[in-house]
């Protein structure tokens, strides 16, 4: 596996690539790798003849009182996983490399990026759009892929791209959970074992607004009740939002009825900022449009 720094040797390397033609693949990442990215890398894997996955703690999109300097880093561990997967070439940019001295130009996303996680982190996904362009620019992927777990990100990465018209498919992939269920996480690691345990309550609540929807539920604020109650019956477990909302524009939903819809949470478990979500869908309804689509 190649590993890069700076853009310039990176984009040399990927001319030649696309010279011949090869279909590429790109992941981006901040590292701490762990299953989530790694069925990424293998979708990437299967789907392109080449594979480029970039790991970058982006500075951009954390708050002054967020956990930037905390973030997880592992670079060597990052790397070797990478190879396992047989990724071709790993981008791993400085600070610099990225924002250097005189950087003005930044993306701003849209009315997606507005409510949940843009209202709790103010900046968060201008700060995100703005580093995936920079990547999508760098790496002129045909694909890019995404987990679920950041329903919200992936929205709006996906509404930027077609916005700027960038010639790439934006696709993404289900959450990886552990065999309790909790979603996998970069910041699972901040976790005690306490709080581990209690951080399983997430999925009992998407799983149980799954049940109720399954069992005839079609109500949103019902919904949303059921997964507040089921999350605060957690002792320690704070609740950022609760909510079931459309799938694709994330605005606020009556009924069911005749949709399906996302149920999306954060919560905080004692210092840890935990997000997870699941699709309802109704039976007989029309499921979410499918999962990432051609944007040229
Ligand atoms: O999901 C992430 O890890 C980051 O937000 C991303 C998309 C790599 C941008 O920094």
């Amino acid at each position: 596996m190649r590993t890069f720094q700076q853009v310039s040797p990176l984009r040399t390397y990927l001319r030649e690539i696309r010279r011949e033609g090869k279909i590429i693949g790109l992941v981006p990442t901040m590292g701490a790798l762990h299953e989530g990215h790694l069925s990424l890398f293998r979708r990437a894997r299967n789907d392109c003849d080449l594979v480029i996955g970039t790991v970058f703690v982006n500075p951009t999109q954390f708050g002054p009182n967020e956990d930037l300097d905390a973030y997880p880093r592992n670079l060597p561990k990052d790397m070797q996983l990478a190879a396992q997967e047989h990724v071709d070439a790993l981008f791993v940019p400085t600070v610099e490399e990225m924002y250097p001295n005189g950087f003005q130009t930044t993306v701003h996303a849209g009315s997606l990026s507005a409510d949940l996680e843009g209202k709790h982190r103010p900046g968060h996904f201008d700060g995100v759009v703005t580093v995936v362009a920079k990547l999508f620019n760098i790496v002129q992927a045909d694909r890019a892929y995404f987990g679920q777990k950041d329903y919200q990100q992936f929205l709006v990465i996906d509404q930027m791209a077609r916005d700027l018209n960038m010639p790439l498919d934006v696709v993404m992939l289900p959450t990886v959970r552990e065999a309790s269920g909790l979603a996998l996480s970069s910041r699972n690691a901040y976790l005690q074992p306490d709080e581990k345990e209690a951080a399983l309550v997430l999925y009992r609540a998407l799983e149980a607004s799954r049940e109720a929807v399954a069992a005839g539920e079609r109500s949103s604020a019902t919904l949303e009740a059921l997964l507040r109650q089921t999350l605060l019956s957690c002792h320690g477990v704070k609740v950022d939002y609760a909510v079931v909302r459309h799938p694709d524009t994330l605005e606020p939903l009556e009924s069911l009825e005749d949709t399906s819809a996302a149920a999306l949470l954060a919560v905080r478990v004692g210092r840890t900022r935990l997000l997870d979500n699941t699709l309802l869908t109704p039976p007989g309804v029309q499921p979410p449009r499918p999962m990432g689509h051609r944007t040229t």
